[in-house]
């Protein structure tokens, strides 16, 4: 019997905090960011084939193209190439569970996922730094993807440091539906040079609410842009905020997905069902976020 493709989740990624401190010469921009990964996301599965090839399914499938045009598969080109060109070939399988171009990751960490898949199923024994380093390059939010647990984020999202020890959250992700495109909120941010995140203390971070704590001296500088080029950002944010026990609601990277915070997973639950009723359009789930 052949064996079973391996599967891997491709965990949603979550901006808590997103300061944008400069704009570069090349035109991107340097930030600090505060992340962390849900408990849920995009499945990958590879398995062995002699050529490469990527199929997309799922809830979201028309969020992401196959073949070629897939970041995905560039990330594996990319991942062969490093390691010495051997047009190497892997089916891989993308399931799209969380809507894509939201500020939750999407393609960023379907691609992280498969360098970390194929890093395993071709033998290559990559570090996830090296990985890292190879993912970079394709877009600046796939070396947070490697990682998949708390960090802290600078340059333009590569530069990685982890924070270890970081209580997991309760949290619901909210996507109103539409999107915002990445680069044209960076397009029209005004303010371009922000201070950067407060330090983190000796013991900020040792229960939920002292993340909160912190996270109230921060912001998501993206947020005031973004809500201004798509006004349901504004609709998702003032409903979470409006929930029971919600002690912080803000947006995810560029958007449009927002999250909200809980003291536990039966209110970060429950407001997933309030919301869900309220707006059956939207995608809501509720999320243990670390
Ligand atoms: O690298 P990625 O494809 O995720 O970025 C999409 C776009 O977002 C870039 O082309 C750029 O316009 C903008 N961006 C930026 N500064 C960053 C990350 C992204 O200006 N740190």
């Amino acid at each position: 019997m052949p064996a079973l493709p391996a599967r891997w989740l491709a965990a949603a990624k979550i901006n808590l905090a997103l300061h944008v401190t400069a704009q570069r010469p090349d035109g991107y921009h340097d930030l600090e960011s505060l992340v962390v990964f849900a408990d849920l996301g995009d499945a990958v599965s590879v398995s062995r084939a002699d050529t490469l090839s990527l199929e997309v399914s799922g809830p979201f499938a028309a969020h992401a193209p196959g073949g070629p045009e897939n970041l995905g598969w560039r990330a594996a080109l990319a991942l062969d190439r490093a390691a010495g060109n051997g047009g190497r070939g892997a089916a891989i399988a993308l399931s799209k569970e969380i809507p894509a171009g939201t500020g939750f990751g999407g393609g960023s960490a379907d691609a992280a996922t498969v360098l970390i898949a194929l890093n395993t199923l071709w033998d290559l024994g990559l570090s996830n730094r090296e990985l890292a380093g190879i993912g970079a390059p394709l877009g600046a939010d796939i070396a947070m993807c490697v990682h998949s647990r708390a960090l802290l984020a600078g340059g333009v999202g590569d530069a990685i440091e982890a924070v270890p020890g970081m209580p997991p959250l309760s949290m619901l992700l909210v996507w109103p539906g539409r999107s915002v495109s990445t680069p044209a909120v960076f397009r029209a941010l005004t303010e371009r040079s922000n201070p950067p995140l407060p330090k983190l203390g000796a013991d900020w971070l040792r229960t939920p609410a002292a993340v909160v704590d912190y996270l109230s001296g921060t912001r998501n500088d993206l947020e005031p842009v973004a809500r201004s080029l798509e006004p349901a950002i504004s609709d998702a944010l003032d409903a979470i905020a409006a929930t029971s026990g919600c002690a912080l609601a803000r947006m995810s990277g560029s958007g449009a997905g927002c999250f909200g915070i809980y003291p536990d997973m039966d209110q970060a639950r429950a407001a997933a069902v309030e919301i869900g009723c309220a707006y059956p359009d939207w995608w809501v789930r509720a999320t243990l976020a670390s």
